[in-house]
């Protein structure tokens, strides 16, 4: 497929909705992982334009930073620590209205307001977490849930 992404104007659905099968087309037929992670991040960052967008991967007992888009971020999370860690724990998307009020938020950008964080399951473990941040508070809601876990959910049907 061609490599330019279609940037949706209109509501966030219109976006996704847009950018789906776009994404879908830019992972199929390609298994290599690093290459997979760094387009999934890049055409949601070209789509959405938040701050920060990328992955943690589980190495042993940590999460190590990913390919990402936005500014430099920390390169280990313990699990069970910051938003990442206690999404990688707990199994479960986790959205957060105001970092700020998160007890053990780990803050790798002080620009960053909200956050949604995605565990990323392969073969039925949890294998990373998408994480994205906004610098604008309750960004991040059901909807964005639902498509950001149908995009991870592409990396375990490769
Ligand atoms: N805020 C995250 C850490 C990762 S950065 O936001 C890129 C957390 O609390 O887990």
């Amino acid at each position: 497929m061609a490599e330019d992404l279609i940037i949706q104007v209109g509501d966030k659905k219109t976006q996704y909705e847009s950018l789906m099968p776009q994404i879908k087309g830019l992972i199929t037929g390609e298994a290599n992982l690093v290459a997979n992670l760094g387009n999934i991040t890049a055409a949601l960052k070209e789509q959405f334009n938040w701050l920060w967008v990328g992955f943690y991967w589980v190495v042993e007992d940590e999460l190590v930073l990913a390919p990402f888009q936005g500014p430099v971020a920390c390169t280990r999370i313990k699990k069970g620590r910051g938003v990442c860690g206690t999404s990688w724990e707990k199994g479960i998307t986790l959205i957060v209205d105001d970092v700020e009020k998160f007890p053990g938020h780990i803050a790798c950008s002080s620009a960053s307001r909200s956050e949604i964080v995605v565990p990323v399951f392969q073969n039925g473990q949890i294998v990373g977490v998408l994480d994205v941040d906004s610098t604008e508070l309750a960004h991040f809601d059901a909807i964005d849930q639902t498509y950001l876990e149908e995009i991870v959910g592409f990396l375990d049907q490769l």
